[in-house]
């Protein structure tokens, strides 16, 4: 989704705008732009469609802009086509043309999130003499505040705040006012900001990385929060106008974290983190031998008390849930539903105070899973978020938190922190056993010896790549690949699906396998590539009978199962191999080649891994 970064201080801003810029690239966009004061002189603003160098050519690197104050953009398009008069920043006056150049006006701004009574709002300004140039609904937002602003003579915390009370939707909002030299003034309400101060200088942005490299000390600006950012200051404000205190975070990432250190794409750096992103995680929850819950405050007592468990996410996350379903239901026997939260957040489920409701998301951004976060809060059941990034609205707002440790996950498709968060779930899966007595201490001690052995298992699928790798190449040109299995080996599938045709673009499904005679064995015709997961040793024969239908339909074959199941190799083409672990927890190494097979294919396809066509790293809108 979008990206905002934002600058004030002694140095030149377009240049830090423009880096932080490509530190967001991750987050997916169409379109850039900057806008760039320089003292009492109006905001220059130039825009770009495409990828950010573009951008930079325009502007020599940042260096044609003279300034020290800006801010930059980049566009994810919702209202509008992404075309340069739509990309931001938006001005309040009037624009010609593509919108760039030196602009009479006396508000500029950016924006991330959606405005949904926009239409409404430009009615209004539309009557009260305002003109639009662009489609969008942050030109809206630009010139409402712009009127409250003129109208009503009051500062920019007073027309923001007014502003604020008029939209419905979710924004990040970064903007400058002519008569305000040096400063920036920031809001935000679901959608994500931090403001990062050093010595002399001032930074904001959608994400930690654009910043990291001028300043750890961050504020998380609050939801209906106003700030006003001068160079080494920021003060907030409430809805009222009353100034509030927020407290400062200091970021212990390292800055090489978000950087590629010698890897062609994040996505194959990140796959190689696993292991140390697991390790970390699991090392954060097991003190001297034992689960340890209490820094999510989570009690024995607590989930003793449970009798549901909804677990509620998107995409891979969603996936996460899938696994830990069968994981928490057999050791814990507790039932679990996993639900969408684009669906969560719609229907009308009955929860009750003996619910808990689980949310896992890597942003703790995702707007979705916000929403059905906040429903379930208001229905009465328990909440527990797990998540990534520290600070993000989702652990803010949950009533408890369990933070992975995945450190910055950068590439559009997610590998470390899926794992991470898959480690967090199987902990939590044995802890709730062994608190609700569904399993005996021996068994918790081998389920506990199982998962801390699973960092290294990583490690080894990791060290044998060129099988995968030459396999891809193979399959590059494949128009269909079907992913089959059942129990475990059909959540492990779903994420394997997603994996190959969120980079890869060619069209997957993932099928619990005895569902395919009831429709889509039909589209099975000569090599048409079928990924069977095998690494249950219950369901494992049926799965191979489903894939041997396949194949007497023309279908190419690749099994994935562990290591000692070697009939496999009789019966299809390509057989990958993992580790052998407790099979509750196999999902942890049989994810790993599949993810190295979606990435090699999307590499041979010369595709642009980290960035995929169309999508955003954090879905900020519905
Ligand atoms: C796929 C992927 C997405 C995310 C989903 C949820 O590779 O990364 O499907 O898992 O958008 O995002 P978070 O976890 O940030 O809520």
């Amino acid at each position: 989704m979008c990206g905002i970064v934002g600058y004030t201080g002694k140095d030149q801003a377009a240049p830090i705008l423009l880096d932080g810029l490509q530190k967001l690239e991750y987050r997916g966009y169409d379109s850039a732009g900057l806008a760039v004061r320089d003292g009492k002189a109006l905001a220059e603003v130039v825009k770009a469609t495409g990828k950010l160098y573009h951008l930079a050519d325009k502007t020599d690197q940042g260096r044609a802009l003279k300034g020290n104050c800006g801010i930059g953009h980049t566009r994810w398009a919702t209202h509008g086509d992404p075309s340069t008069v739509n990309a931001h920043p938006h001005v309040s006056g009037n624009c010609t043309g593509s919108g760039s150049g030196k602009v009479e006006s006396d508000v500029a701004g950016v924006h991330n999130g959606i405005i949904e009574n926009f239409a409404e709002l430009k009615e209004k300004l539309l009557r009260h003499g305002y003109a639009f140039y662009s489609d969008t609904d942050t030109e809206v937002v630009v010139k409402l505040v712009d009127y409250y602003y003129k109208k009503y003579k009051i500062g920019p915390v007073d027309a923001i705040t007014r502003t604020m009370v008029r939209v419905r939707g979710s924004y990040a909002l970064a903007l400058m006012f002519k008569d305000y030299p040096d400063e920036i003034f920031a809001a935000r309400k679901d959608s994500p900001l931090i403001i990062g101060t050093a010595e002399d200088a001032s930074f904001l942005a959608s994400d930690v990385p654009a910043i990291l490299k001028y300043t750890r000390s961050v504020y998380y600006i609050d939801n209906l929060q106003v700030a006003r950012v001068s160079p080494g200051q920021v003060k907030f404000y409430d809805l009222n106008g009353d100034e509030v205190t927020l407290n400062q975070t200091e970021i212990t990432w390292d800055a090489a974290a978000a950087e590629k250190g010698g890897f062609e794409h994040f996505m194959l750096k990140e796959i190689h983190e696993q292991p140390a992103a697991v390790r970390d995680t699991l090392n954060s929850l097991v003190k001297n031998g034992k689960i340890d819950l209490a820094e999510t405050g989570l009690t024995d007592d607590m989930i003793r008390s449970l009798t549901q468990i909804d677990i509620v996410a998107c995409g891979s996350a969603w996936h996460v849930g899938m696994a830990a379903q069968y994981v928490i239901e057999e050791l814990a026997q507790l039932p679990v539903r996993v639900e969408l939260a684009s669906e969560f957040r719609y229907r009308n489920l009955p929860l009750s105070e003996s619910t808990l409701v689980i949310v896992i998301s890597q942003s703790g951004e995702t707007a979705d899973s916000l929403a059905a976060l906040r429903v379930a809060r208001e229905r009465g059941a328990k909440t527990l978020a797990v998540v990534n990034v520290i600070g993000s609205t989702i652990a803010r707002e949950a009533d408890h938190v369990l933070y992975t440790l995945a450190g910055p996950e950068i590439a559009v498709a997610t590998t470390k922190a899926y794992s991470a968060q898959l480690i967090a779930m199987d902990l939590l899966a044995v802890q709730m056993a062994f608190v609700r007595g569904t399993v005996s201490a021996d068994a918790y001690a081998h389920d506990l010896e199982e998962l801390s052995l699973i960092p290294e298992k990583i490690r080894r699928i990791l060290e044998d790549k060129e099988r995968l790798q030459w396999f891809a190449s193979k399959i590059a040109n494949a128009h269909d690949i079907f992913f089959i299995g059942r129990g475990l080996d059909y959540a492990i599938s779903l994420e394997g699906s997603l994996k190959m045709k969120e980079i890869s673009y060619i069209h997957s499904e993932a099928y619990a396998a005895g569902e395919l005679k009831h429709g889509t064995i039909s589209l099975i015709e000569n090599n048409t590539l079928v990924i069977g997961v095998l690494t249950q040793s219950r369901l494992y024969e049926k799965t191979v009978s489903n894939m041997m239908e396949c194949k007497s339909r023309g279908a190419y074959l690749m099994g994935l199962t562990t290591n000692g199941n070697f009939s496999v190799e009789d019966s299809v083409n390509f057989t990958v191999y993992i580790p052998k672990t407790d099979e509750h927890f196999v999902a942890s190494l049989a994810v790993v080649p599949l993810q190295l097979l979606g990435y090699y294919t999307s590499v041979s396809r010369g595709l642009d891994v980290d960035k995929p066509r169309n999508l955003a790293k954090s879905v900020t809108v519905e």
